[in-house]
Parts: C-alpha cells; sequence; structure tokens
C-alpha cells in the first residue's frame, strides 16, 4: 500500500463519529448526505462492512415521506451553523430539511456488487433495507421535486444541489430577499479563509430560504407553493437516473420485477427530459429556472454532468467534449466548476471555479459511458497528481493546483482511491 492510500484511510479513520464520516472535523461535524454515498465507495475499496454501515446511517434519518436529508444530526455540535434549532423539523432524529444529489443508489449498487464478490455472507439480504430505502427516496424526489411530471427534478434551496455558491443560482438568488427571521450566525468563517467561502448575502438568502421552509412546517406539496426558488437541475436529474439505473439492476437481483419496471419508467422520462435541456449553440446542457421559465445560462459544471447518464450521439459528444476542453485548457488541474473566462468565476471561492475531486470522479464515469476513455483517463490522472501534490483538501484552485477549503477531507480520500483503484 503507497503512503497516499495510508493517508486516505487514515482520514476516513479519523473523521469516523461511530459508522458514519463526517466531511471533516469542526466545518462540517454531522453526516451529510453525499458526502457519505461518495465515502461509502471509497470503504468499499478496503472494507465492505464498513461500506454497508455508512450508508445504513444514512437512512437512519429519512423521513416517513421518503426524503432522506442533507444533515443528519447524530450529535450535537457548536461548530456548525444552522444547526437543528434553526431547521426546526420536528423529526425524531434531527435532520434539516432539504435533500442533496441522490448518490447513494449508485454507491449502494457498488458496494453489494463488492460484498457480493467477496462472498459476504447475506450480501443480498444486508442490501435489501437499503434499496428499499433508495427506492422511497427516488419516488421521493419525483413526487415532491417534480410534481408536474415533466421528469426534471427542482432543487428549492441552493444546499440541496450540493453547489451552494454556484454562478448557476445567481440571476434565481438575486430575487431572494436578505432578510431573516433567523440570526444568522456565520461559524464557518472561524475554520476557513472568508475569500472561500459564499458570501454574507449568499447566506443571508440561505437562510431566508430555510425560515421560508420552515414556516410551511417542511410539507413538500406547500413548499413547492410557496418556493421563492425552484430550479430544475440538470446535475441532480442526472445523479438521479445514473442511481436510479444502479437500484433498477437491484430491484431486478431481489426479483422485485415490478418495482424495476417502475424504476425504468421513472429513468427513461427523465433521460428523455436531460436530453430537452441540450443547448447546440452553448455546447452543454442547462437547467430551467422554473419561477422565471427561462434557462439558467451561466456555465457552470452542471452543463456536462448528463453524459453520467445518457449515451450522447456523435455529434453531441463532440460539441460537449471540445467545450470540456477549452474549458480546461491551460489549467493546472480541471476540471473547473466555472470556466476562468466567465466573469463571475473565482478560483478559490467554493463551487465559482474552483475543482472537486468528487465531480471529477462524476466526469470520469460520464466520460467512460460515452466512450471518451482517453479523456477520462486524463482527468483521473490530473485529479490524482493534485491531490498527492496539494493534499487531500476539500476541493483545489484550478489555476494553481493549491488546495482550499477545508483539510483532511473525507470525500476526497474516497476518490483517492476510486480514481487511484482505476474505478469511476
Ligand atoms: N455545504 C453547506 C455548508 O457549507 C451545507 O450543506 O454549510
Amino acid at each position: 500500500m503507497t503512503d497516499f492510500i495510508q493517508r486516505a484511510r487514515d482520514i476516513l479513520r479519523t473523521n469516523d463519529r461511530g459508522g458514519y464520516t463526517v466531511p471533516t472535523d469542526r466545518l462540517y461535524p454531522f453526516q451529510w448526505n453525499w458526502d457519505s454515498a461518495f465515502v461509502s465507495m471509497g470503504f468499499a475499496h478496503y472494507d465492505v462492512l464498513r461500506a454497508y454501515r455508512e450508508l445504513e446511517r444514512l437512512t437512519e434519518g429519512q423521513w416517513a415521506d421518503g426524503m432522506i436529508p442533507h444533515i443528519i444530526f447524530h450529535e450535537p455540535s457548536d461548530t456548525y451553523f444552522p444547526g437543528p434549532n434553526v431547521w426546526r423539523t420536528n423529526q425524531k432524529k434531527p435532520t434539516s430539511g432539504i435533500s442533496q444529489p441522490p448518490v447513494f443508489g449508485m454507491a449502494l449498487k457498488r458496494v453489494h456488487d463488492v460484498a457480493n464478490a467477496q462472498g459476504i455472507p447475506d450480501a443480498l439480504a444486508r442490501t435489501l433495507p437499503l434499496y428499499e430505502a433508495a427506492l422511497r427516496w427516488h419516488r421521493w424526489w419525483y413526487a415532491a421535486r417534480d410534481p408536474d411530471a415533466t421528469g426534471l427534478v427542482a432543487l428549492l434551496h441552493p444546499w440541496e444541489s450540493g453547489s451552494d455558491n454556484s454562478p448557476a443560482w445567481d440571476v434565481a438568488m438575486a430575487r431572494i430577499p436578505t432578510t431573516t427571521h433567523t440570526e444568522v450566525v456565520r461559524k464557518d468563517l472561524g475554520h476557513v479563509d472568508a475569500d472561500m467561502r459564499p458570501r454574507e448575502e449568499d447566506y443571508r438568502r440561505f437562510i431566508h430560504l430555510v425560515d421560508a421552509y420552515s414556516a410551511c412546517s417542511w410539507n413538500p406539496v406547500a413548499q413547492w407553493e410557496a418556493a421563492p426558488f425552484k430550479i430544475a437541475d440538470v446535475q441532480t436529474t442526472a445523479i438521479l437516473v445514473r442511481s436510479g439505473e444502479a437500484i433498477e439492476q437491484l430491484a431486478s437481483l431481489l426479483g422485485r420485477e415490478n418495482e424495476a419496471d417502475e424504476i425504468a419508467a421513472m429513468n427513461a422520462r427523465s433521460r428523455t427530459a436531460l436530453l430537452s435541456q441540450w443547448r447546440p449553440e452553448l455546447r452543454r446542457f442547462v437547467s430551467r429556472d422554473l419561477s422565471s421559465g427561462q434557462d439558467v445560462q451561466a456555465p457552470t459544471q452542471a452543463g456536462f454532468i448528463p453524459l453520467l447518464a445518457l449515451n450522447l450521439n456523435q455529434n453531441m459528444l463532440d460539441a460537449a467534449c471540445s467545450e470540456m476542453k477549452l474549458w480546461s485548457e491551460g489549467l493546472v488541474v480541471p476540471f473547473p466548476s466555472a470556466p476562468r473566462n466567465f466573469p463571475g468565476f473565482e478560483a478559490k471561492r467554493y463551487w465559482r471555479g474552483p475543482v472537486w475531486a468528487v465531480i471529477n470522479w462524476l466526469l470520469i464515469d460520464g466520460l467512460r459511458r460515452n466512450g471518451r476513455a482517453e479523456m477520462a483517463e486524463d482527468l483521473r490522472k490530473s485529479t490524482i497528481r493534485v491531490i498527492e501534490t496539494s493534499g487531500f483538501a476539500e476541493y483545489f484552485d484550478p489555476l494553481t493546483g493549491e488546495g482550499c477549503g477545508g483539510h483532511e477531507f473525507s470525500w476526497t480520500a474516497a476518490a483517492y482511491m476510486e480514481l487511484l483503484g482505476g474505478g469511476a
């Protein structure tokens, strides 16, 4: 085992809080939804039982309506804002009130396959309740976040995207008042430089939205009616389909043929909807702002994530790959969360330009699916290189390769093991 693999494992051990893994100490002291899904795939490289445990602990926070929330507050901590007293979700297990990208299904299939290959007794029995949780969650996405059955699921809060301060939300967020009922007490700035984090006005708007949905008692129908922020998102939808394909396969393995058909129909509807969001003149996919009915024009990594879920025709694939190469030109490490010629680009500010190892993981998966093995390989190698050079940072400056945000980061450790193992 190399030193770097040892370090990656040490990070997951240090961030273990008893069957679940915090993204990093202090800055994020609870269990985060998509972080944990990536982390479980990291564990699957050397401890498949621990990988199952990560997913099981996440489902402890699942709501009766099927939502798996974006944060599970297993233990109290005063190093993070907003905590359970701001969310006021009234769940037996304290959680946030919104969700996060559904990587869970693809993680579960991976963990199941590894367990099965290793001859773990009762792998299928251990997978079953997690599969059922995943199916309930996928149904929730379509019921609560796509009530008009368009095939594209919508986000009601930027935090639900995982890409909190992405330029994709700028136009929609400008409409959100900066007034809040809840006092905004930034804790993140005690851990990380202010110029690497969302701005003050972003936070005021994030909390305005939390207050608004809390006033709906977190009822999805009431939230959908009241939502001041509603974006049908191609990144989340593509991840939902990628995981949907995984749970469709699990349904068949489990002999749940009716459910496999149900999931296949959801996936097919979303694939058609994603295809309709391709914009040839932009050479990428775009999300739709449901409040204005307008396309989200801002260029972000989300425009290429649909490769995960679609088999593109030759023209689209050539165009998307050329655009990706253009965005990557001259960078120390691709792939940027916004291109550097975009006026809103900021190399170190969270989702406004930086490179995220887990986004590269998803892009690599999508490129391979579409037969672009060479591009995938270049991205895989440069991601490994930047981690070995700059450490297991939360994210990286694409212009310099510098590690930014939090350090000793769980999902970067998981991505390292995944990419080094040749997987994605
Ligand atoms: N990423 C958000 C934060 O920074 C919450 O999910 O707190």
